[in-house]
């Protein structure tokens, strides 16, 4: 497993940090985030991200790429880049969300952004090809006391609330909600998957389980968000699903793997975009 804490535990404490301390992350820290983020650089889908850490430089006077005000104090980014192409923002999600969950063992606060940050000063922070685009980056340090900004936007995206089991967990059709009993092995995996970080907290995503074992995720496209231009964020969430699903039935040493094959048999409902199944391996 790549973290020493239970990947559970961490799913369970992280949270959004938006303010954070001037402090600097020392040696060996630094270099361990840096190695982290560039070894564990390939989603279940093959796409491989280039994750920099970024050090902004220290003091109040320092001019940091901005994140209109949403994020403060903070000296340290992750931005990564993927290369376009079949699920390519899938696999960044599960990249940059495995990263996030290491920095949360650190002892180090986060807070995904995909929509309020300054794509072209980030941009300029990273060697980018033609093919390549920067979806999503998260500040990276000390959290401070939580600011008003951290309390109006935890309050306006009801940030602590999650949708319920039977909203999200189905068997054979999007209208048949799971029953737990019905998947005890997978029950508290599916758990980490509920209470996983999303865009706006919209929690796109719906999961089919078929025979017991087999695990269909799909995105439910929300008409508000679906119209922001910049990043398709939901499949951004949906690999921060697969991350929470996967590294969980690891560490509980259930072997499986992803697939990309739509079950026809199974009843959809409109706006619902299939993603990728787990099958047990
Ligand atoms: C893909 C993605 C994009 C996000 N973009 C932003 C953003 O642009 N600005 C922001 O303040 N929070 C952003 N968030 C953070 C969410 O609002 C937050 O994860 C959600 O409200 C749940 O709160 P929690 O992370 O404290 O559990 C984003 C989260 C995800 C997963």
């Amino acid at each position: 497993m790549c973290y020493k804490d239970s990947v559970f535990d961490l799913v369970k404490s992280r949270r959004s940090w938006r303010s954070y301390e001037d402090l600097e992350i020392e040696y060996p820290l630094f270099s361990n985030l840096s190695d982290f983020i560039s070894k564990n650089n390939t989603g279940p889908f093959g796409n491989k991200t280039r994750f920099s850490l970024i050090d902004t430089g220290k003091g109040a006077g320092v001019k940091r790429p901005g994140t209109y005000g949403i994020i403060r104090g903070a000296r340290y980014y992750i931005a990564g880049l993927v290369r376009k192409g079949p699920l390519a923002l899938v696999d960044y999600g599960y990249c940059l969300e495995k990263a996030v969950l290491f920095a949360t063992q650190e002892g180090l606060g986060t807070c995904w952004l995909g929509g309020t940050f300054d794509r072209g000063a980030f941009r300029e922070k990273v060697a980018k090809g033609p093919e390549d685009i920067l979806p999503a980056v998260t500040p990276v340090g000390f959290p401070a006391k939580k600011s008003i900004i951290d309390r109006t936007i935890k309050s306006i995206a009801r940030s602590h609330k999650r949708k319920r089991w039977e909203e999200v967990f189905f068997e054979k059709a999007l209208n048949d909600p799971l029953d737990p009993k019905k998947v005890p092995v997978f029950e508290d995996i599916l758990e980490m998957v509920r209470i996983a970080p999303s865009a706006s907290n919209r929690q796109p995503w719906r999961i089919i389980a078929d025979q017991g074992d087999i695990f269909h995720f799909y995105i439910y496209r929300s008409r508000i968000i679906s119209a922001y231009p910049k990043t398709d964020l939901q499949q951004l969430d949906a690999g921060i699903a697969i991350c929470h699903f996967d590294l969980c039935a690891k560490e509980k040493g259930l072997k499986g793997k992803w697939t990309v094959s739509e079950p026809g048999q199974l009843i959809k409902k409109e706006r619902h975009t299939y993603i990728a199944s787990w099958v047990p391996a």
